[in-house]
């Protein structure tokens, strides 16, 4: 996307009422402090419309910044904030809750993960908890700048294994302060909400996800179907974000116990 204006259009309390947007939206959920907000503004090329702070708890409400009046991008408030009342987090928990479930135009979530840490629990309900929804959260790893080159695939690894990403899981590493990453994103998120004749012109000259974008499966792999019907034309792995690839299915609780059975486990061990 080439960003010719932005403007934060809304921004949703604990009270307030979703707006009903012309556009797509994509929403950036993870822990507080992960990097959302500086996330967006680095979408955004913007040093602070996004407000952010090395304090966690800095975003408290759900902000929509409408993006050449063609999409949004919604900053979530982070989770696992220890400094609020127990109460309000609640309230917070329940009004992501609510947008992720009843937004008609959300296209795709994104999980932030910081790429120094291992999930945490609350990491690993949340994005257990999207999978749930049918959603096939696509996840970036923050603050890249903060590791060595050669680390990176170590730790991009122990984030797919705590969170036991499902197959074709989409995983990208970035950076705010260096923008590694950024091309990334934005070629991922102008595939799920442009028009197709709107892309190719788009992306010129930028990176491609597949070089450093980490998928689980080969996303080049066409399926039976896809082969015998070459009129169709072959849409990424990575497309198969959002409520279509709803997989709500009884194998999927199975999925979700087993992992939970095991992460259970792991703990025990420890102790
Ligand atoms: P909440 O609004 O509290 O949920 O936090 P957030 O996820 O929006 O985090 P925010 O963008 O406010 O960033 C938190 C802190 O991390 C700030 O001090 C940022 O400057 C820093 N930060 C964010 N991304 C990066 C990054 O890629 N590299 C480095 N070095 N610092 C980063
Ligand atoms: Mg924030």
């Amino acid at each position: 996307m080439v960003i010719k204006n932005v403007n934060l259009e809304t921004v949703c309390g604990i009270t307030s009422e979703f707006p009903d947007n012309p556009h797509y939206e994509v929403a950036f959920a993870g822990k507080s402090n992960v990097g959302k907000s500086s996330l967006i503004n680095a979408l955004m090329n913007r040093k602070s419309l996004a407000r952010t702070s090395s304090q966690p708890g800095k975003t408290q409400t759900i902000n929509f910044y409408n993006i050449n009046d063609a999409m949004y991008l919604v900053d979530l408030p982070g989770y696992g904030y220890a400094n609020a009342n127990v109460e309000i987090k609640a309230k917070w928990g329940k009004m992501i809750e609510k947008y992720l479930h009843t937004s008609t135009k959300l296209k795709a979530v994104f999980l932030l993960i910081d790429i120094r840490h291992q999930p945490s629990d609350n990491d690993c309900l949340m994005y257990d908890w999207m999978v749930e929804q049918g959603f096939a959260p696509i996840i970036i790893a923050t603050k890249l700048d903060k590791i060595s080159r050669g680390a990176v695939p170590k730790h991009m690894k122990m984030i797919a294994d705590t969170l036991q990403v499902e197959e074709d899981t989409i995983m990208i590493p970035f950076s705010a302060e260096t923008k590694q990453g950024r091309e990334d994103i934005w070629e991922l998120i102008d595939s799920l909400v442009l028009p197709e004749e709107d892309i190719d012109s788009e992306n010129v000259g930028s990176s491609g996800v597949g070089e450093q974008g980490t998928s689980m499966a080969d996303i080049t792999n066409a399926s039976q179907e896809e082969i015998a019907e070459p009129q169709k034309q072959r849409k990424p792995r990575w497309k198969a974000t959002g409520k279509e690839t709803a997989k709500k299915t009884k194998k999927l609780q199975e999925k979700k116990a087993a992992k939970t059975a095991a992460r259970a486990g792991k703990k025990s061990k420890k102790k």
